[in-house]
């Protein structure tokens, strides 16, 4: 069966209210979609408005249009997953990373909705292929996992299942990215999908590095933010490593420092994660933040990303 024409989807049901469904639904808003979100918990429906809210004058910064009140009169809240997936024409699942509770929504959503509408879930750490095994027409699941928060990071992660067809994938990556998204297909199904694993053997890396007594908490933060990590907000590490390589790019990078290249990995340590090196790291980041609160942070964090939001992609382009 082919799959709904990406400019007929009008309507998008998020299920699961919580830190992602909520940034997902601001997202969504500011793409001008119908949201009709749903959570079983009333403390969840009651909070999910302001949550939605307090996402605007972020997005409003990176170009959407509008008040957050006219967004959130498109925007209503759920009991029910049957409720919220009446009428949508894409569903973002974002319930608790339970495969039971995945399975047993995603095959009821399914039952309720026409076949030609994909579902994505943001699972984090289930496949599709486990989730998809109750469905009717496991074809239209994909994994559709983004980085949070997700009214702000462009990455999406498609990913399918044995069961999902290429169709669906393609129209999710499809989809995405006709809405200002970035997002990247995997083509086989691997634990942390490609964006954590990377973030996984970066961290096991600066974990060792600290309790090997190479260097502070601080400074292995600093060698990142200070130091490569200002290159990968603009290009990847192949693309970062082809300009490494000078005029020769990555043919003249390989021959030339592969070999060094190698002599450290075989250096690459892994760290015992054991209460000391918790209490360590507990330590080294609270000397690291001082004063600063974990909300004065995450502002920090949020105010910077936006401004490099800008920088990479005006927005102008994007909306
Ligand atoms: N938090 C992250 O950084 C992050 C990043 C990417 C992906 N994810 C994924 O997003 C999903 C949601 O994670 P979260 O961090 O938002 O969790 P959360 O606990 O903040 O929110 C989950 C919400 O789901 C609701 N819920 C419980 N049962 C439900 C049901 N039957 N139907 C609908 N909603 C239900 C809960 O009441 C809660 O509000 C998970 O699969 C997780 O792996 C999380």
């Amino acid at each position: 069966m082919s799959l709904l024409d990406l400019e007929n989807v009008k309507t998008v049901a998020v299920i699961g209210g919580g830190t992602i469904g909520a940034s997902w639904s601001a997202w969504f808003l500011a793409q001008g979609f119908t949201v009709r979100c749903s959570d079983p918990s009333s403390a969840a429906r009651d909070a999910a408005p302001g949550l939605v809210a307090a996402c605007w004058p972020q997005l409003s910064a990176l170009g959407a249009s509008g008040s957050a009140q006219e967004a959130l009169a498109r925007f209503s809240i759920w009991e029910s997953h049957l409720q919220a997936v009446e009428g949508a024409d894409y569903v973002q699942e974002n319930a608790p990373e339970r495969l039971e509770l995945k399975q047993r929504l995603l095959s009821e959503i399914d039952a309720a909705l026409p076949a030609d509408r994909v579902i994505g879930s943001s699972t984090s750490g289930l496949k599709a292929s486990d989730m998809q095994t109750g469905m009717t027409h496991p074809e239209r699941l994909v994994v559709a996992h983004p980085f949070n928060p997700p009214h702000l990071i462009p990455l999406v992660e498609i990913v399918g299942g044995k069961q999902t067809s290429e169709e669906a994938a393609d129209w999710a990556v499809a989809f995405f990215n006709a809405h200002g998204k970035r997002a990247i297909q995997v083509r086989r199904e691997v634990p942390g999908h490609i964006a954590n694993r990377l973030q996984a053997a970066l961290w096991k890396e600066a974990a060792y590095l600290v309790q090997s007594g190479v260097a502070s908490v601080e400074d292995v933060d600093l060698a990142i933010s200070e130091g490569p990590g200002l290159r990968w907000a603009i290009m990847g590490p192949h693309l970062t490593f082809h300009l490494g390589g000078g005029t020769g790019g990555m043919a003249h990078f390989y021959d030339h420092l592969v070999p060094a290249m190698q002599t450290w990995w075989a250096d690459l340590g892994t760290p015992t994660m054991d209460a000391a090196l918790r209490e360590q790291l507990v330590d080294g980041v609270t000397q690291e933040v001082g004063d600063r609160s974990i909300a004065d942070l995450a502002a920090e964090r949020d105010r910077k990303l936006i401004d490099i939001l800008n920088v990479l992609s005006p927005a102008a382009k994007r909306s």
